[in-house]
């Protein structure tokens, strides 16, 4: 399995923590930035997670702001993303198996490391239950179709 992840300046030193908790799964990550703590723009990063996504160059996909509000709301703009924002894990978890969300995002002042992994794994431990929730799935991607 390979993800993608980003970040704005204010999650770098989390997602750095995020990284190696999913190398130690043995999950393979591409880091698309930002690197440093100098203010940016996480629309940016947003952007290029989700297009890695929804081109399946990665499996998935993980994005970290202060809030994980911005950047959920940037990454559910790009056609085909299902981005949940989460500060435990139970919604985590339901979101993949009811919503099969592809990116995740959290935010680096709301959650601690040790609630942001658990989020992480409840997240990458679910699994899409598919059958009632395909239809609601495709209903979500019409309104998409309809905005064009
Ligand atoms: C940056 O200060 C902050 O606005 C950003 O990280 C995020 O919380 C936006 O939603």
């Amino acid at each position: 399995m390979k993800l993608a992840i980003g970040c704005d300046h204010a999650a770098v030193e989390l997602k750095q923590e995020i990284i190696s908790h999913l190398q130690n799964r043995g999950i393979e990550v591409e880091d698309f930035g930002t690197y440093t703590n100098d203010s940016c723009d996480y629309p940016i990063y947003a952007e290029k997670v989700a297009n890695e996504v929804v081109s399946k160059r990665a499996d998935g996909g993980i994005l970290i702001c202060g809030t994980g509000v911005g950047i959920s709301i940037a990454a559910n703009k790009v056609k085909g993303v299902r981005c949940v924002v989460c500060s435990e894990p139970f919604s985590a978890k339901l979101s993949k198996m009811h919503n099969n969300t592809n990116i995740l995002a959290f935010g680096a002042r709301v959650v601690g490391l040790g609630m942001a992994k658990m989020i992480v794994d409840a997240w990458l431990d679910a699994e899409y239950e598919g059958g009632r929730h395909q239809h609601r799935v495709d209903l979500i991607h019409e309104i998409e179709e309809k905005q064009n």
